[in-house]
């Protein structure tokens, strides 16, 4: 596994980024048409319940209050991993088309579009790399939603970021994240190590032929850092300023 805490920012100049927020990451738990593992086993399914009209096999979350194991022995009884290789197969315009029927909105504040946001990503190739960027920063003041993905549910942001990585044709994905937010970097990173031991990372990810990596690089608290071009800057080692 390779982990950085750095950018070249010799190279920043050429690159392409899409920026998404961590919440529009978790586009997989979208696309499983046919019965996870986790439903047929009776353990791994917390006890159901509803509120208003979600029902329980529309959560994307499973384990947000941290009651089951976070690892990717847990995370795969709850369904995480199952059939990314197909999923990643599918292609790119399958794979937007899905995001954009699903009506997923981003969380980072507009709500913007998910399906529409990849597209923009899904260009010709002009040459460039691209690279996936997950904003979880979570600098607002009672802000407490990509903390508990990040130390709960670690696998679902990670598959999340393979897939959405596969729509836009980027290299890999870099996962920002606030600073103070150590121990959630610690179980992140932990998940990361995991999947790539599983082979769902790095060369040949999922085994679906697609090469993809993901790092994750720790702000220092700067509150101006989530926002997106303030936040590319300081992940290319430059001041977090935006442009
Ligand atoms: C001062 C400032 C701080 C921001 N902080 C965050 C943040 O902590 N997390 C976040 O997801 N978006 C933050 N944003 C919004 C981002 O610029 C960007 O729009 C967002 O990450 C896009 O996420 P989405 O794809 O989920 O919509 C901030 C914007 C501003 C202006």
């Amino acid at each position: 596994m390779r982990r950085t805490n750095y950018v070249d920012a010799g190279h920043s100049f050429s690159f392409v980024y899409a920026l998404i927020g961590i919440a529009s990451s978790t586009a997989s738990a979208l696309l499983s048409t046919s019965s996870p593992a986790w439903q047929q086993n009776e353990a791994a399914a917390p006890t159901k319940t509803k509120f208003g009209p979600l029902a329980d096999s529309d959560r994307i979350f499973t384990n947000l209050y941290g009651r089951h194991d976070w690892g990717i022995k847990g995370a795969m009884a709850r369904g995480d991993w199952y059939k990314t290789k197909e999923i990643v197969e599918k292609g790119h315009e399958w794979i937007v088309n899905e995001i954009k029927t699903s009506g997923l909105r981003g969380r980072g504040g507009a709500g913007f579009p998910s399906g529409l946001k990849w597209s923009f990503m899904n260009k010709p190739d002009d040459g460039r790399p691209k690279y996936l960027v997950i904003n979880a920063d979570e600098g607002e003041p009672g802000t407490c939603k990509d903390r508990e993905i990040l130390r709960h549910d670690p696998h679902k942001l990670i598959e999340g970021c393979l897939v959405a990585g596969r729509a836009m044709g980027a290299r890999a994905a870099y996962i920002y994240v606030r600073g103070e937010f150590y121990n959630e970097t610690t179980n992140l990173q932990v998940a990361i190590k995991e999947a790539y031991a599983k082979g769902f990372l790095g060369k040949d990810a999922c085994q679906s032929g697609y090469d993809f990596d993901v790092f994750v690089h720790r702000g220092a608290g700067a509150y101006i850092c989530g926002e997106e071009t303030a936040l590319i800057e300081s992940l290319e080692g430059k001041q977090g300023k935006p442009r």
